[in-house]
């Protein structure tokens, strides 16, 4: 293949923004994944909302060496965009072991590190949250017995230490009913935010807390 059509086709199965490399579920390397690993809690691609994150931190900026944890990591994105941006020390955390093979390959091609944690919500102790400085959750909240353990962990990170937690959804109920809670009782505050460019997106940010400047 000439380097030509080698790069036309690279990019019609992935893509880029924000230096980060997402590749598409027509890659030859997701569909060799794929036909060994099966995520089973929508971990199966990667999810819009993680724009969403990565456009606010984008604005927001981490301080360099920030310890983050991404929760219902998925593929990790938004992990990796952090650990690649800012070079944070990055923990990605999902109950499902069948996403991590992507993650792995996400984060090697993207040139990072990332700590991975096969655990649920509830899993997460104290101890695990001891030491991290953000929390980032994409698309973690869409079933109704989700919001509790999702909550209960917040109530922990912010105990741990946790000096920022953020979510994000496209505005599901169960999200929202989260959200409430976390603005009523924990202070935090939801934003709607809209990406035009580099990617189109629109989720919602729930932000609890701030880092100092
Ligand atoms: C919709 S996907 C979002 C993945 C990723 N954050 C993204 O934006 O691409 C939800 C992720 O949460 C994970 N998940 C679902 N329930 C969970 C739980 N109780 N504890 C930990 N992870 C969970 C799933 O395995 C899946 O990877």
């Amino acid at each position: 293949m000439t380097q030509r059509r080698k790069k036309k086709s690279e990019r019609s199965t992935q893509r880029q923004a924000y230096g980060l490399t997402v590749l598409k579920a027509a890659d030859p390397r997701i569909r060799q994944l794929k036909r060994r690993h099966e995520p089973s809690i929508h971990g199966n691609k990667f999810w819009a909302s993680s724009w969403a994150i990565i456009d606010y931190l984008a604005r927001q900026r981490l301080p360099a060496n920030t310890a983050v944890m991404d929760i219902g990591c998925g593929w990790g994105l938004a992990g990796i965009y952090c650990a690649r941006e800012f070079a944070a020390r990055v923990t990605s955390v999902d109950a499902d072991p069948a996403v991590f093979p992507f993650l792995d390959l996400h984060a090697r091609i993207n040139g990072v590190e990332i700590r991975q944690q096969c655990r649920t919500f509830q899993e997460v102790r104290q101890t695990d949250l001891c030491g991290q400085d953000v929390v980032l959750g994409a698309d973690v909240c869409f079933w109704d017995e989700l919001i509790a353990p999702l909550y209960e962990l917040m109530e922990r990170g912010l105990a741990a230490g946790v000096q920022q937690i953020i979510l994000a959804d496209p505005g599901r109920p169960p999200f929202m009913n989260l959200a409430e809670r976390c603005v009523r009782d924990l202070g935090g505050e939801v934003k709607n935010w809209d990406v035009e460019a580099p990617v189109k997106a629109r989720a919602c940010l729930l932000i609890v807390g701030a880092l100092p400047q």
